[in-house]
């Protein structure tokens, strides 16, 4: 009996000096007390963990680390019910440090809901470490990805030390960031990642994520050329000011993309098919909702940008007195009244259509669309690497094509292919490639997307098949285009804290 006490002992001795010397486990007591004044004047006190890293076998210690925070006030909710927000800073696929919360965007408001708070840092472009005098890119595709799966899988290693609920964690990221945050919706738990995980030395936990939050997500990056022209090709001659060149590249790029939509057999909210022939009249929907709910806001639209409308008549004085039919025999029947007056939405213009090459137009004197290739444009009539090319460029440095189109033009070899080495890297950093028919464990449950309606940073079908595909797969997606929005994240914290609190209830 005693014997076999002391053995219980050595074995317990054994377990705590590996959980004393694993770098991967939490430690509760390591904080500095920190605050942020919101905006209201309400005061959040957290705790900071700071400059914790993530995996075992660290490349890169500018940016392998995570900060957290946790609320001093929780708001009294059990910690299996309070969610984790995992805000990356990722933009331009560039290299992003661990960040710290503020008061204007989503990280501040987490800490206000009584939300933990993750922000971590992800190689990616521009990170570079010297290894024996040679200059190493750390930063290429997936690496940033890894980063933050890696992140994701302390957490979950570190449910019971860490404050909230690993399985609430709600991934957010804006642009490039969006597109990591799709990713890290679409592919946890992928078995694909499992050998770059490992070797970095990620705990041995999920990288599944609750849900994902993604603003105006730059992805589906080897599809997005042909998506950009099929759609803007319209204004080549017009506003876009397109040389004969480039509009031929224009043209060769949106002909390849009626076979990609109809690939992806998406359906409408009715079951129909959606396909390169009913496409547009498919996302007109997604325009005149924005628009229309614009409208019903109290915005004021100009009647030259595309977005047609049925006028109601104004209601006449008698009229409002209900003395006589309204709305010129429109079905919308007696005016509403609140206050003496006819509630304002009586008013609302009907949005019935879009003109396309009007409402394109008008987007792309917003902000001047991209050239083509919008994309993978480097070596393609003489055009320099964009920030997608220099993340799927190789540890030297060097940029590269990510498309056979672009590597041909470049190349000017027309049998040239892209390397089986880099065709899985695409793979790995495309999440349409990982949503199904039907719902998958491990794929993030509840999806909030938006892109906004004058964002002209990539074709609104990216953003539009993104959310189609998974809802047609069963997940809960909450999709819009908010009116009048550029190209940028973080807006309406109202709208996206109460989406995270239905999720959660
Ligand atoms: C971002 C914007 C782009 O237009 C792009 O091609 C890649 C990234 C960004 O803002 O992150």
């Amino acid at each position: 009996m005693k014997h076999k006490l002391f053995a219980l002992i050595g074995l317990m001795a054994t377990v705590s000096s590996i959980h004393a010397t694993d770098p991967l486990k939490f430690d509760p007591d390591n904080y500095e007390l920190k605050s942020l004044t919101m905006p209201d004047g309400a005061k959040i006190e957290y705790k900071a963990y700071e400059g914790i890293y993530y995996v075992k076998n660290i490349e890169d210690s500018a940016y392998q680390t995570l900060n957290l925070y946790v609320p001093l006030d929780r708001k009294d909710r059990p910690d299996e019910k309070t969610p984790i927000l995992m805000r990356n800073n990722v933009g331009g696929y560039m290299a992003s440090p661990a960040g710290t919360p503020s008061v204007a965007d989503a990280t501040g408001r987490a800490l206000s809901e009584g939300f933990i708070l993750c922000i971590p840092g992800a190689r990616g472009n521009g990170s570079t470490v010297t290894d024996n005098g040679v200059t190493v890119s750390t930063g290429i595709a997936p690496n940033g990805l890894l980063d933050l799966k890696a992140a994701t899988r302390y957490l979950h290693y570190n449910d019971n030390l860490i404050p909230g609920n690993s399985n609430l964690i709600f991934t957010d990221g804006t642009s490039a960031g969006g597109a990591m945050s799709a990713l890290q919706g679409a592919t946890g738990d992928v078995r694909d990642y499992e050998p770059y995980l490992k070797k970095m030395g990620a705990a041995d936990a999920s990288d599944a994520v609750f849900a994902s939050i993604c603003y105006c997500p730059i992805t589906d990056l080897n599809h997005a050329d042909m998506e950009y022209e099929w759609l803007y090709g319209c204004t080549n001659t017009g506003v876009r000011h397109l040389d004969a060149a480039q509009i031929a590249v224009s043209d060769e790029l949106a002909a390849q993309c009626p076979a990609y939509i109809n690939s992806l057999n998406l359906k409408d909210t009715n079951g129909n098919s959606v396909t390169a022939d009913n496409y547009m009249d498919f996302l007109k929907t997604f325009i005149m909702a924005s628009a229309h709910k614009a409208l019903e806001e109290g915005c004021e639209i100009p009647d030259t940008i595309g977005i047609v409308r049925y006028q109601k008549p104004r209601p006449t004085f008698a009229q409002r007195l209900g003395s006589a039919p309204v709305n010129g025999g429109m079905p919308a029947g007696r005016p509403v009244m609140e206050g003496g007056a006819p509630r304002k939405t009586e008013y609302t213009d009907y949005v019935t259509d879009v003109d396309w090459v009007k409402y394109l137009s008008y987007v792309a004197t917003q902000t001047p669309l991209k050239t083509p290739p919008a994309f993978d444009a480097y070596g393609v009539l003489g055009a320099s690497a964009t920030p997608e090319n220099r993340v799927f460029g190789n540890t030297e440095g060097t940029p590269s094509n990510f498309t056979e189109y672009s590597l041909r033009k470049h190349t000017g070899n027309d049998k040239a292919t892209l390397s089986p080495e880099l065709q899985n890297r695409i793979k790995l950093m495309n999440p349409m490639d990982f949503i199904g028919d039907t719902v998958r464990k491990g794929t993030a449950e509840h999806w909030y997307i938006r892109h906004g309606a004058k964002d002209r940073d990539t074709s609104f079908l990216v953003p539009v098949n993104l959310a189609t595909k998974l809802s047609n797969a069963g997940y809960d997606v909450n999709f819009f285009i908010p009116w009048n929005r550029p190209h940028s994240g973080d807006y309406n914290l109202d709208d996206l804290f109460n989406w995270i609190q239905e999720t959660i209830r």
